[in-house]
């Protein structure tokens, strides 16, 4: 048998700022163990992608937590976060 399951979005969606500073939070904890973190407008968008694969294999990120931060650092980065005023 299948249930289909209804509810209004009220309570489910995060505000953009406080996954911006989840995502901030997870960035600090996560990348600052090896070297500086990075700022994150050290890279193009399109660089995070790499970058951010490159550095997976140290981290433990969930794959979730890496959607998320790879999100945050592109809306971030050099070329995107002038344009949407995410600071
Ligand atoms: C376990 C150690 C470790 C962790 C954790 C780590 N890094 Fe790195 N990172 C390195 C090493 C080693 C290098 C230099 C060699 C290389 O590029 O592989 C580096 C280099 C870099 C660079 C420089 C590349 C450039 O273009 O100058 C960036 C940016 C970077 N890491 C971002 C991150 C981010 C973002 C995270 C978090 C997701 C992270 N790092 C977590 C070890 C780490």
């Amino acid at each position: 048998m299948s249930l289909d399951l209804w509810t209004t979005n009220e309570g489910l969606n995060v505000s953009l700022a406080d996954m911006w500073a989840y995502s901030s939070n997870l960035f600090n904890s996560t990348c600052s163990v090896c070297h500086s973190v990075p700022k994150e407008e050290h890279l193009l968008a399109n660089q995070w992608i790499g970058n951010l694969n490159a550095m997976k294999r140290y981290t433990s990120l969930t794959p979730d937590q890496y959607r998320l931060l790879l999100g945050y650092l592109q809306n971030h980065s050099m070329d995107v976060h002038e344009n949407i005023g995410a600071h």
